[in-house]
């Protein structure tokens, strides 16, 4: 069985290939990558059954021979934030229907498992979110990249190929990519910021990436996932003041949360100051919005994801260039 990885350099698709490695020693792995440096700088030696193809989802030539080859595709490449922007649709929906066309011929393929996001779910931006999102929320993007990633996830529905689409919430783990949004958070607790301090009534899902890889090969291979979507991460949404609460217990920071009556918190929702500046941050500090039920896959598959945040976080920092700080008095 030989197994065809898109995205392997990135913060997902490197974690997946380290649980690939570990579960499929002598199966072929095939990792399409646009950067054969970058491949080569995170894996110094790495496991002989793993193969570097140098391409891009945009050039399917670059990587047909190699699709048409495997039985097993995990598509995790992606162009990912949550912001607009033509790029979105270049990199998400035209790569995607890319790989497609040049799978499609192909009769060997068992699986594609593609890594979608809750943000090609969402929610209706008039009401304010206060239960699980589940597969049954009608999708209604609120981004280019949502609507992109929607788009990319509606080619593979009508493609006729053998697929799961695995949708997850928040993900968090070692790798972590400088400048996404656990980095920025992190690196704005230990800078003592002052919005780290206030008591947010929202809740995320959330879900370590070895989970989240285990529940992907999961999906690659339980006969129940065939042509299904799914809502994956820990069972019970985070509260966000339990989340800041263990970031900073993790990074030995001395915290405490500011007082702050609603008035307080409903003043500086209306501030154009960042992170409430952004409306889709604003609601995942304020909102259940991230928040979604896991109850489908759990029902199919019996999986259940393991690592609380705490355990997580502190894998996470102990993998990273973050690590532990030592206790600091305010
Ligand atoms: N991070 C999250 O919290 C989160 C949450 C829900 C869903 N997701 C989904 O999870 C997946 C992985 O996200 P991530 O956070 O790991 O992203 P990431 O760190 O930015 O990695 C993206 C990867 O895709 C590759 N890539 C992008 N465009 C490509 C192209 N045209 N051809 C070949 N490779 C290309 C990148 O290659 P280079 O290294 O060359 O740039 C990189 O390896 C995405 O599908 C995303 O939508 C992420």
């Amino acid at each position: 069985m030989t197994i065809f990885l898109t995205g392997s350099t990135g913060f997902l698709g490197r974690n997946l290939l380290n649980y690939l490695v570990k579960i499929q020693p002598h199966q072929p792995i095939v990792c399409l990558v646009r950067d054969l440096n970058k491949a080569k700088t995170q894996w110094p030696n790495p496991p002989a059954n793993i193969r570097w193809l140098v391409g891009d989802l945009l050039q399917p030539e670059s990587y047909r021979e190699a699709l048409q080859a495997a039985e097993l595709v995990f598509h995790v490449a992606a162009l990912v934030g949550l912001r607009n922007g033509d790029a979105f649709f270049t990199q998400n929906t035209e790569a995607t229907r890319q790989l497609v066309e040049a799978l499609t011929p192909s009769s060997r393929l068992q699986r594609l498992v593609f890594v979608s996001s809750i943000s090609a779910t969402d929610r209706d931006p008039a009401s304010p979110a206060t239960e699980c999102m589940t597969e049954a929320f009608p999708p209604q993007p609120q981004t280019d990249y949502g609507r992109s990633k929607l788009q990319a996830e509606q080619l593979i529905t009508a493609s006729g190929l053998p697929y799961t689409i695995m949708v997850p919430a928040y993900i968090y783990g070692p790798h972590l990519r400088v400048g996404s949004s656990t980095d920025r958070l992190i690196n704005d607790m230990k800078a003592g910021k002052r919005y780290t301090r206030f008591p947010f009534p929202g809740a995320i899902s959330e879900i370590h990436v070895d989970d989240l890889s285990e529940a992907l090969w999961i999906a690659a291979t339980h006969p129940k996932t065939l042509n299904e979507r799914f809502l994956i991460s820990n069972p019970q949404p985070l509260s966000i003041v339990a989340a800041f609460a263990t970031l900073a217990e993790c990074l030995g920071l001395d915290h405490t949360f500011t007082p702050s009556p609603a008035s307080h918190l409903e003043r500086y929702r209306r501030q154009k100051s960042a992170p409430a500046a952004n409306p889709i941050l604003r609601r995942i500090l304020w909102e259940h919005y991230f928040a979604c039920s896991p109850a489908k896959w759990y029902q199919a598959t019996g999986h259940q994801p393991q690592i609380t945040f705490s355990e997580g976080v502190r894998k996470t920092l102990s993998h990273s260039a973050q690590g532990a700080l030592p206790a600091r008095s305010h």
